[in-house]
């Protein structure tokens, strides 16, 4: 892979699984790098008319591009059919109701409209997944995710590897981690420890991609 584009990690791909995953420690980019995909991607004709950009940022640190907040999921049917955007700001108790009314919301509309499609940024992707355990509705991103022409974007400080995150995501962005991180990248998918930290901690913000249906690993300056 020479190029992360916003194309790459956002539209979804019939070819590839539904899930890209991006990993790294507080402050080292994550959300930065996402608000400014996502103006890319939102400047981009590759994504159709009908497409929708959901973001579902419970820590709201994603600066919005124009396009409605919605803090309950009684608001949203409303904001998703009118808007190509939509800012999901969930109160703590009702993050992953919140997102099983996206996901439900997602899913009927692919299968309703021959045109639909999707990519839904979850930030904070560690308030409803562990290693163990992950929500219904993430699960349902994550399998048929890509039959739905959706693509799910699922973000987390630690390296959330849930069986199924890891089976059906085609990309891993890498930024700075911890040791342990490391260590837990290099146990599920052989990634060098030392070479990813001595990269990363040449260049702040700089990232690592991870192809997982290619099985290559490429590094990028910061965008
Ligand atoms: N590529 C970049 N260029 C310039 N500044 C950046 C870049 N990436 C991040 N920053 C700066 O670093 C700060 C922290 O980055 P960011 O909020 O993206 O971290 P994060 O990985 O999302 O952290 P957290 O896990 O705590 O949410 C940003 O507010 C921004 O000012
Ligand atoms: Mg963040």
């Amino acid at each position: 892979m020479r190029n992360m584009d916003a194309i790459t990690l956002f539209k979804p791909d019939l070819t590839k699984p539904s899930g890209r995953l991006v990993f790294g420690n507080s402050g080292s980019g994550k959300s930065y790098f996402l608000t400014e995909m996502l103006h890319r991607a939102f400047r981009s004709k590759e994504f159709g008319p009908q497409h929708r950009f959901v973001i579902i940022d419970p820590k709201h640190e994603m600066g919005s591009i124009d396009g409605p907040t919605v803090h309950h999921a009684a608001n949203f049917p409303k904001a998703f059919e009118r808007d190509r955007i939509v800012y999901v700001h969930p109160e703590l108790g009702e993050i992953e109701s919140m997102l099983d009314m996206v996901t439900d919301l997602s899913f009927m509309a692919a299968d309703e409209l021959p045109e639909f499609s999707a990519t839904i940024v979850f930030d904070e992707f560690s308030m409803i997944a562990t290693p163990q355990k992950m929500s219904e509705s993430a699960a349902r991103l994550f399998t048929q995710g890509r039959s739905k022409r959706i693509a799910f974007v699922a973000v987390s400080q630690r390296p959330v590897i849930h069986r199924i995150s890891e089976s059906q995501s085609a990309y891993a962005v890498l930024f700075r981690g911890s040791r342990v991180d490391n260590d837990r990248l290099k146990e599920k998918w052989g990634i060098k420890p030392d070479e990813l930290d001595a990269i990363l901690r040449q260049k702040q913000f700089s990232f690592g991609v991870l192809d997982l249906t290619e099985d290559s690993l490429t590094y990028f300056a910061p965008i």
